[in-house]
């Protein structure tokens, strides 16, 4: 893995080996890695080299270091590109991974003047919320709340929610959606966000919210949503 006599530096000729080990599949996701000891006496190299390269790759996100435990190899983050209006369901399928959903809670409620304002319902009106934790391959990936109007969804069932709702909504209810405006912020986790997802407080996520309009105008669905940080990140298409 080291060629003393390389022109590259030796911490850079560490880092391409350890990537190298990870893109053959040697290191995976969530394995550790050799301590800074066992790199420096295998190759014959000091800490100090060995820490540059490590601390370069956790930087990069291609290692994260756990204090007291030791340095692993990062789960891949799920990459959603921010086009197109797809679902949970969806957006996991394309990535042939397999969407699970439990369904947290599920009421209805009444609209306070926040909800009246977002989906344009009377105040008093009955609005479904629905609270569901997202799976990818079982792994917690985002806690979502749902909420919609009963007038356009008469019905519907913790078993529906359990599943896509999108699915539902378009081929049960042939209700048609037609756009969405989503907003992205970043953020970290709140105590009770954290258990459900399995992650630290204070953790970075992102904070999605999305009003998902019908074809004839009305607001359906007004989605708030924390993503983990650590397993998921967007990206941009841009034309010019
Ligand atoms: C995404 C969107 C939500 C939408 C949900 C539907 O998570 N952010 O706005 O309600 O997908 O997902 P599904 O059809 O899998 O239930």
């Amino acid at each position: 893995m080291i060629k003393k006599e390389s022109a590259l530096p030796i911490y850079v000729q560490l880092e391409q080996g350890i990537k190298e080990l990870i893109e053959k599949q040697e290191l995976k996701p969530g394995d550790s890695i050799p301590s800074e000891r066992e790199f420096s006496e295998t190759y014959q190299i000091s800490r100090m080299t060995v820490r540059q390269a490590i601390t370069n790759l956790v930087n990069d996100g291609i290692l994260v270091r756990e204090r007291g435990k030791g340095t692993f190899v990062a789960f891949r983050k799920i990459e959603q590109k921010l086009k197109g209006l797809t679902s949970f369901t969806e957006n996991m399928k394309a990535r042939g991974m397999l969407p699970s959903t439990k369904v947290l809670d599920l009421t209805l409620k009444q609209a306070d003047p926040y909800l009246s304002k977002m989906l344009v319902v009377e105040e008093g009106a009955l609005i479904y919320e629905i609270i569901r934790v997202r799976y990818a391959d079982g792994v917690p990936i985002a806690l979502e709340t749902l909420f919609m109007s009963n007038d356009l969804v008469p019905k519907m069932t913790k078993e529906q929610a359990e599943n896509s709702i999108y699915e539902y909504l378009e081929n049960q209810l042939y209700l048609k959606i037609n756009r969405g405006v989503q907003e992205l912020e970043a953020s970290v986790s709140k105590k009770e966000e954290s258990a459900i997802l399995g992650i630290k407080e204070g953790t970075p996520v992102l904070r999605i919210q999305r009003i998902g309009y019908l074809a004839d105008g009305r607001p359906l669905e007004l989605a708030q949503s924390v993503y983990r940080g650590d397993l998921y990140k967007y990206t941009i298409e841009l034309e010019r």
